[in-house]
């Protein structure tokens, strides 16, 4: 049985980031990639919309950062949007080198169709029909498996991150990370010159969400443990527009129908979002989903609907194939109705801070993609912005590594993970009925709507699932469920912290107890430290 693996560079994470990072890394470095369910389980593989990038000579860099900064409310970081925006068309260069179909446009001048979503003034979400995630990650995939340099692990989960303050060295520095095979289940020590965090979102923590079941906010937890810095977690996104049918496991209805035309309407048929933003159903999304709940709230409906039955058949069966198939599963033909949508979890925009070469505060941690707090996006990321982010920072990653990679050297071999205390769980219902309560709270008084009365209701539950789960954890050996729902609670508790702290209505963060931005100072990231 091997106890222990060594990498220069132990990636964990394989979707857009990892996976992206990992193939640049390769030349230079002996590469682990872990991932705790199939390689491409993720939310990569779902993205529909696309990825935002200045293509059409008519749209310009200013346009977009503007853009980018009116969305996040105040609180972006304008170096960073600049830096990130301007690498957006090396970004899908590179992608297109690996072989990425695009929808083309024979008719446009940048030779690919571009769609636009809310939030922002341009066409300028280039896109493979609205399967664009499917078309990221399955080329990533089929080039990441080509590579000898890189090891995959796929069905390992990364428990906790070894560092050298938590084993008492005289060193602060990542040196790998405790992690469960899945399929022999046991603890293998990864031991690496660098660890990268590219473990995804966290929708998972509320009971609706786009998110698939591997979004657990995994490394924002790790990291909060390891002693991160965690920023700006009270700006959960909820996405305007879900299927909303029992069976449809919050599937996503694109931004980009509303972008081509699709209108919001109450179930009288009445049109609402002109009322709450002059961009209508292109207002950034915060503003959307607060309205839809707003007018859900007031008609006593469950779901609002979405209409774009008024383009031609043909138009929207070829632009929108994935939603169409999905929705006519679900007995809607979109192309002559309109579909009942609910908005749902979907992009945590905080997450472990990170410099511009997505350094953590922890030496040799990384973090990239929807893990990590940029201040790209502030309070509110704008549509598509966040694949954009996870290409651009995994070549940052790179960059800085390889630079780093000869002046640093594994680490000395690093104590196994003790199971000698340890027995099998025989109440796994516990860890079900936990993650249950967990996810109702959260969506009941953590929501798109909060109150200080809500929040502290939230946390005293959170207080007592963390005493519970510290109890279980350390008495019985850790499964996938354990690990997730440790980490779901302790995001919960960065989430709940958060909001508490903020003393105003800013972006996504909307609390009734105090309605409006506070004007009276400059904006602040909420930066909870634990160390
Ligand atoms: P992910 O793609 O989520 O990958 C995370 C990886 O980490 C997975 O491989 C997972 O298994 C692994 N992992 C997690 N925890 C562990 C652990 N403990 N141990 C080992 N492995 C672990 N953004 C856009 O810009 N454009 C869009 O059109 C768009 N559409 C979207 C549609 C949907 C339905 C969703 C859910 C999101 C969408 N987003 C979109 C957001 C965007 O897809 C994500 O933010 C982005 O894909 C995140 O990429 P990532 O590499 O950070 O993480
Ligand atoms: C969508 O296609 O609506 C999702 C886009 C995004 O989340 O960026």
């Amino acid at each position: 049985m091997v106890h222990q693996y060594d990498f220069d560079v132990l990636i964990i994470g394989s979707g857009a980031s990892g996976l992206s990072l990992a193939i640049r890394l390769a030349e230079q470095a002996k590469v682990g990639v872990i991932s705790k369910a199939s390689l491409k389980e993720g939310s990569t593989y779902y993205a529909q919309g696309g990825i935002a990038a200045v293509l059409d000579p008519i749209d310009s860099l200013e346009s977009h950062i503007e853009d980018t900064l009116n969305a996040g409310a105040g609180l972006c970081d304008r170096k960073v949007v600049e830096y990130v925006t301007s690498r957006g068309r090396e970004s899908i260069e590179w992608l297109l080198d690996l072989g990425v179909p695009f929808t083309p446009d024979e008719k446009s001048d940048s030779r690919w169709h571009l769609t636009r979503e809310g939030g922002h003034s341009h066409r300028r979400i280039i896109h493979a029909a609205d399967a664009t995630g499917k078309a990221v990650e399955t080329t990533l995939e089929t080039r990441v498996r080509t590579i000898p340099n890189i090891s995959l692990f796929e069905q390992h989960i990364a428990i906790d991150l070894i560092t050298g303050r938590k084993l008492g060295l005289d060193t602060d520095r990542c040196l790998g990370a405790y992690v469960l095979d899945k399929e022999q289940g046991h603890v293998v020590t990864f031991r690496a010159k660098f660890v990268v965090l590219a473990t995804g979102g966290a929708g998972k923590v509320y009971l609706y969400t786009s998110n698939p079941d591997v979004s657990t906010g995994d490394g924002i937890a790790m990291a909060a443990r390891a002693g991160c810095d965690i920023a700006n977690m009270e700006f959960m996104q909820f996405h305007p527009t879900c299927l909303y049918h029992p069976d449809a496991k919050s599937f996503l209805i694109t931004e980009a129908i509303r972008g081509e035309g699709g209108v919001l309407l109450l179930p009288n048929g009445e049109r609402f979002m002109p009322r709450f933003d002059e961009r209508a159903e292109l207002a950034p999304r915060d503003i959307v989903a607060r309205a839809i709940d707003h007018e859900m709230k007031r008609t006593g409906s469950d779901f609002v609907l979405l209409d774009i039955s008024h383009r031609p058949a043909d138009f929207i069966r070829e632009h929108f194939p994935t939603v169409t198939e999905k929705c006519l599963e679900f007995g809607f033909d979109i192309t002559n109705e309109p579909i009942p949508v609910v908005p749902a979890a979907h992009y945590i925009c905080g997450g472990v801070v990170t410099d511009l070469k997505g350094r953590t505060t922890i030496p040799g941690l990384y973090a990239i993609g929807e893990t990590s707090c940029t201040g790209l996006h502030g309070a509110n990321r704008m549509a598509s912005n966040s694949l954009l982010e996870c290409l651009v920072f995994a070549q940052s990653a790179h960059d800085d590594i390889v630079a780093n990679l000869p002046l640093v050297n594994l680490p000395p071999n690093l104590p196994y993970w003790d199971e000698s205390l340890v027995t099998d769980s025989d109440e796994e219902v516990v860890v079900s009925h936990n993650w249950d309560e967990l996810r109702r709270f959260m969506w009941d008084y953590v929501g798109i709507v909060r109150t200080t009365k809500r929040l502290q209701r939230a946390k005293n539950r959170v207080e007592l699932l963390k005493a519970e789960i510290a109890e279980y954890y350390g008495n019985f050996r850790v499964s996938n469920d354990l690990i997730e729902l440790r980490n779901l609670v302790q995001v919960a508790d960065l989430i709940i912290e958060s909001a508490l702290h903020r003393k105003e209505s800013r972006g996504l963060h909307y609390i009734l107890d105090y309605p409006e931005p506070d004007d009276s100072k400059p904006p602040q990231n909420t930066i909870l430290r634990s160390r």
